[in-house]
């Protein structure tokens, strides 16, 4: 999958942007505050139609403006697309070559993105809802079907709570059997993820470590036998609350190092590594669901990782021809060959500019 060109208009704080991507690196540098983060969030923004900052639409277009619109010319399995997001108010419009797209699964494939940001490092420390919307996120990019299926549950979730506010029990078992028939979808998608990702996530690990910890990734459901018995023992409880207490709603994403949680054994660099090997798991799981690598996003690097580990992972995804387009609020300290393969261009306030590169 390769981003050819991306133009944006009235996107966050880039009045216009035009960005035309080195097929290996492109590198923005630039102060905090410049727009390099925006950049990045419109090229993920191409790929799935929404950002992978937790935003309302409305955040994404230019203060003062009605709209917003990133164009983006994409080549998969040889063939090129072109892909356009408008943004207008709340809404969302997304064509591919001129056809209105009406479901999220028909851009599927088209531009699967990886980002590793140091908000992806924070998700260690954070509650569950961090990590279950990472693994939900990640699990949507490589799979159409599931969001039919989560989209279906937490449709369902909000009904039965509706009803479940009211203190009304007419209807309350067809909600609980319908609930219990998208939740178990939705388990059984991120039960099968994780344990795809597991070994690869491992591997990775031990590369970038360079060490014999034993990490280990492991899905934690919160229903952990049967989910309809767990419903039908709550059922009380849950009227009295007027709240669906258990399910899938409330899983986890469990980290560990050498069997202990990384949260509070593992160090700084063991945390940051072990997000770096998930990520990386993340796109040998996408390259072998498409059968060619996703693009990869690395957002403020420098910040998450020294300059040795920088140089390795560069190298790691040169060798494999992945198309990366990372950031970084300087450009000393990157290896000056690596800066030569690489498109550069400069962020300031909204403004692109292209600094060169060498022949692709
Ligand atoms: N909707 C918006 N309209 C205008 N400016 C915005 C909007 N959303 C964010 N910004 C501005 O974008 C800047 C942050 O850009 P960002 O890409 O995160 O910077 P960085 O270069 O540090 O990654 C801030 O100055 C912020 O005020
Ligand atoms: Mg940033």
């Amino acid at each position: 999958m390769l981003l050819t060109g991306i133009r944006l208009e009235q996107y966050r704080n880039l009045a216009v942007a035009e960005l035309q991507p080195s097929h290996q690196m492109t590198l923005l540098y630039g102060l905090n505050g410049q727009g390099k983060t925006n950049l990045l969030e419109a090229i993920y923004l191409l790929g799935t139609g929404r950002s992978f900052r937790s935003v309302k639409t409305p955040d994404l277009i230019r203060q003062g403006m009605d709209t917003a619109l990133v164009t983006g010319q994409v080549r998969t399995g040889g063939v090129t697309s072109e892909i356009k997001v408008q943004l207008a108010g709340k809404q969302r419009r997304v064509t591919v070559d001129g056809k209105p797209v009406q479901r999220a699964a028909e851009l599927h494939g088209k531009l699967a993105a990886v980002v590793f940001s140091p908000d992806d490092t924070a998700m260690v420390k954070q509650g569950p809802e961090t990590r279950r919307r990472y693994l939900d996120r990640a699990l949507y990019t490589s799979n159409a079907v599931f969001l039919r299926d989560y989209h279906e549950y937490y449709h369902t979730l909000k009904q039965r709570n509706a009803l479940l506010r009211s203190g009304a029990t007419a209807g309350l078992d067809v909600w609980t059997e319908q609930l219990v028939a998208s939740g178990n979808r939705l388990m059984e998608h991120r039960r099968q993820y994780v344990a795809q990702l597991l070994p690869l996530v491992h591997e990775h690990y031990q590369q970038i470590a360079g060490s014999r910890e034993t990490v280990k990734l492991s899905y934690a459901p919160d229903s952990d036998h049967c989910f309809r018995e767990q419903l039908e023992q709550c059922r009380a409880t849950d009227l009295r609350r007027g709240i669906t207490g258990h399910g899938p709603h409330r899983d986890d994403l469990v980290f560990e190092i050498d069997g202990q949680p990384l949260k509070t054994f593992g160090s700084q660099g063991q945390q940051r590594s072990f997000v770096l090997a998930l990520k990386l798991a993340e796109l040998d799981h996408l390259q072998q669901t498409f059968g060619e690598p996703p693009l990869i996003l690395l957002d403020d690097i420098a910040s998450e990782l020294d300059r040795e580990r920088i140089h390795n992972l560069l190298e790691l995804l040169r060798q494999r021809q992945v198309q990366v387009v990372m950031t970084t609020t300087t450009t000393v300290g990157i290896d000056p060959g690596m800066l030569q393969q690489s498109s550069v261009y400069r962020v300031d306030a909204g403004t692109l500019t292209y600094e060169g590169s060498v022949p692709r």
